[in-house]
């Protein structure tokens, strides 16, 4: 009799070990939890890196990159952002988050 709930229980182990195994891999890139939003702008860029910058990571890490950052170096960034971690952004959209970027972190900063 109680051998007929075998098999669920293997399926149960099997499950926790599964979903034991995805939590360990995403845990890899998963980065602490925090809040920080992206600086508002009126550049159309913001709403795109809202979109497309802070899926992965708070904009805590945008506030970090030196103010002193050229327009070539958030290119490079954001590229960086695809090509190495796959982060699905549009090309066309790049132009323009790179606007918002370079004006509202890095050397262009006006105020
Ligand atoms: C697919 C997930 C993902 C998306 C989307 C993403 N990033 Fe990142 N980003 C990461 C990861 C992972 C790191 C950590 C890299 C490291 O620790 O070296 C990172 C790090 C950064 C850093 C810190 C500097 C560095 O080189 O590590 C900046 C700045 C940054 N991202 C900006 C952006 C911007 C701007 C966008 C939008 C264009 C963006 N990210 C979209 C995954 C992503």
């Amino acid at each position: 009799m109680q051998y007929q709930k075998l098999p669920f229980a293997c399926l149960l182990v099997t499950v926790f070990c599964l979903s034991g195994q995805f939590n360990a891999q995403a845990k890899d890139i998963t980065l602490p939890p925090d809040g920080m939003q992206l600086k508002a702008s009126d550049l159309p860029g913001y709403f795109k890196a809202q979109v497309n910058c802070v899926a992965c990571h708070s904009a805590e890490y945008m506030a970090y990159q030196p103010p002193t950052a050229p327009r070539a170096y958030w290119d490079a960034m954001v590229k960086r952002m695809k090509s190495v971690f796959k982060a699905p952004i549009d090309d066309a959209d790049m132009p323009a988050i790179v606007d918002y970027l370079a004006k509202t972190y890095g050397n262009e900063q006006s105020k």
